[in-house]
């Protein structure tokens, strides 16, 4: 049994380690929060858990867990992904895992140098059957003539910035906004299904918190576009499609995927769907668990990398698309200089 600890005490991280504990290959042992109250608030609900913190460095020293999930706000994620690994625990960090290519270079260099410890990016759908349904369909067409994704999802968060507060998902200094968060699983999607674009646009509503609230973005291939819909302050219900010659690939939504058919433009349509786990986090955590239990072999390895590369991948282009739109993190500036200190000495 792999033993988990936690950081961040909100609804996703009991929805994971619901998921964990669903595939009966992980339990939790221990909680860090910024109070020891919140730590057994949310401990307490499972009965494995034994170690609660409060600090960081302790739950670290003297936590017996194997793997943290990490679910802070996007902007910690990587000074708390690089205290994991150098304390030799394996790292399953929310999406996104770095705020820019300046961290995630740095993440990568220091997982080379520690070869044994492992990292996943939570990017769920990209685990679920049914989003690797899309993936074969999309290679079954002839030609891919361009798509149109949408994840657009109004946030409670979305009030507060209304009565002119900035939650953190809606902060700059906390490396939030639509793009860099529901723009994931639409980059994931794009990257993985058709591979990196050649250039990319963004065409952003920006709030007064300095981030963006709505957005479309469109990726450029050479020999089609495919386009982004993604928004933090309105529903949106519309489906997601690729587009093929006559084919076109339907799916009920772009980043949880349920419904997945191919319609062949001459009146017939085939379910391409699978049934899947009710819970989105449980393929994830399933897939992270099979990697880990079987660490020591070169399919493991290499399924992590193939995952990181994605990974990768995905950070470049949501770093582009913030760049067309001016959006900037505190985050890029801390990165940039440190970069820049470590090519200068
Ligand atoms: N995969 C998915 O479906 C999914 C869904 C939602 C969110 N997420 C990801 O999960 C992560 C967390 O999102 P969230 O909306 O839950 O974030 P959040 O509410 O802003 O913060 C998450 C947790 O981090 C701690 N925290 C909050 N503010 C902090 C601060 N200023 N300094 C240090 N710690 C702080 C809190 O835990 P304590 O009070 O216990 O310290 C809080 O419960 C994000 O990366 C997001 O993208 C993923």
């Amino acid at each position: 049994m792999l033993k988990l600890g936690i950081i961040g005490t909100n609804w996703i991280t009991e929805q994971f380690v619901n998921a964990a504990h669903e595939t009966g290959k992980w339990q939790l042992t221990s909680v860090y929060s910024r109070t020891l109250d919140k730590a057994h608030q949310f401990g307490d609900k499972f009965a494995s858990t034994s170690e609660f913190f409060d600090n960081l460095d302790d739950f670290f020293d003297q936590g017996s867990f194997d793997t943290v999930y990490i679910a802070s706000p996007n902007s910690l994620h990587f000074e708390q992904c690089k205290q994991a690994i150098l304390a030799g625990k394996d790292v399953v960090v929310e999406k996104p895992a770095c705020s820019n290519p300046f961290e995630m270079k740095a993440l990568i260099q220091l997982l080379r140098q520690h070869p044994d410890t492992f990292l996943f990016e939570a990017a769920r759908h990209v685990h679920e059957p049914n989003f690797r349904a899309v993936a074969k369909a999309v290679e079954s067409l002839n030609v891919v003539q361009g798509a149109t994704l949408t994840y657009a999802k109004y946030s409670s968060r979305y009030d507060q910035v209304l009565a002119g507060k900035e939650p953190n998902i809606f902060s700059p200094d906390f490396s939030g906004g639509c793009v860099q968060d529901l723009g994931v699983y639409l980059v994931y999607d794009a990257i993985v299904w058709f591979g990196m674009p050649s250039s990319v646009d963004y065409h952003a509503t920006i709030l007064e918190t300095g981030v963006d609230g709505k957005g479309i973005a469109v990726l450029h291939y050479p020999d089609f576009d495919v386009t982004l819909n993604l928004a933090k302050n309105v529903n949106s219900y519309l489906p997601g499609e690729i587009y093929g010659l006559k084919e076109t690939i339907r799916m009920d939504h772009s980043g949880d995927l349920n419904k997945v058919v191919l319609d062949d433009g001459n009146g017939h349509q085939k379910d391409l769907s699978v049934k899947q786990a009710d819970n989105p986090m449980v393929a994830e955590a399933n897939e992270f668990a099979d990697v880990l239990n079987d660490k020591d072999s070169n399919d493991a390895k290499q399924l992590e990398e193939d995952w990181l590369a994605y990974a990768v991948q995905v950070n470049k282009v949501l770093y582009q698309l913030r760049q067309s739109a001016n959006i900037k993190f505190k985050a890029d500036k801390v990165a940039k200089e440190v970069e820049e200190e470590n090519n200068e000495s």
